[in-house]
């Protein structure tokens, strides 16, 4: 069973008083059960690493290679997230399949990568917007998840994060209805138990409703979580 939910801070831009960002968030988690993974650029990793210390708190990458030894300039492997003090790495984010041309196959190559060094991949699936109003999104959204999907392990942990790549940026979401009709059809596909968690323009205004519902374990957010005080009010807005 899945006790506390997730609260996953997605940084897309550096924020500069990462001490101050870790000392309001820390305080939000207070009396709370929640969990909470801070994941950076990865010029920032080492100094999250130093700062989360104690403070039940996990870090995340954004990315990581498919292999985990090779000449890939510019990459970073899963051993080496692990080396700074990962425990977590988002994987397959819209924002890389369609910038950096991620297949599914990509995708699944670098979870199985991530399983093996025995990181929790943050597995992003979604559709876009001509998807939704095609009325496929939830057979494109579970064929996504299948192909994305390595063998595992029965120790093997994972979250999924359903994320419309309509709603990323965008201030709009999807009715509550919406989201637990993708996460029930997600479930469905699961042969174990996973964390879901929710992405897309969650907010201060949003997050209790979205928090509220049934199938959703967590939250993961992008500008968001850049201002402390709004990453802490979405905290505290959790069930
Ligand atoms: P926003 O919260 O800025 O819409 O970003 C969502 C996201 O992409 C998190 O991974």
């Amino acid at each position: 069973m899945i006790t506390a939910q997730y609260f996953i801070a997605n940084w897309k831009m550096n924020v500069p008083a990462l001490p101050v960002w870790v000392r309001d968030v820390s305080q939000a988690m207070l009396g709370r059960e929640a969990q909470v993974v801070l994941c950076p650029p990865f010029t920032r990793l080492s100094a999250a690493q130093m700062v989360l210390t104690d403070t039940g708190m996990a870090l995340g990458a954004q990315d990581c290679h498919a292999q985990e030894n090779g000449a890939y300039t510019g990459d970073v492997s899963a051993l080496m997230l692990r080396q700074v003090g990962c425990t977590h790495v988002i994987l397959g984010h819209s924002e890389r399949r369609a910038q950096h041309h991620e297949t599914d196959a990509m995708v699944r190559a670098k979870v199985a990568c991530a399983l093996a060094h025995g990181l929790t991949p943050i597995l992003c699936i979604g559709e876009s917007l001509e998807v939704r109003e095609s009325g496929d999104a939830e057979k494109m959204v579970t064929q996504q998840l299948l192909a994305c999907m390595p063998d595992m392990d029965d120790d093997d942990e994972i979250i999924i994060a359903y994320e419309p790549i309509w709603a990323i940026g965008t201030g709009k979401t999807p009715g509550c209805d919406e989201i637990e009709a993708m996460h029930a059809a997600i479930k469905k596909q699961l042969h174990k138990r996973a964390p879901l968690v929710y992405g897309g323009s969650v907010n201060i205004g949003n997050a209790a409703d979205i928090l509220a519902l049934p199938s959703v374990d967590g939250v993961l957010v992008g500008g968001a979580s850049l201002d402390a005080a709004q990453f802490a009010t979405i905290i505290n807005a959790g069930k």
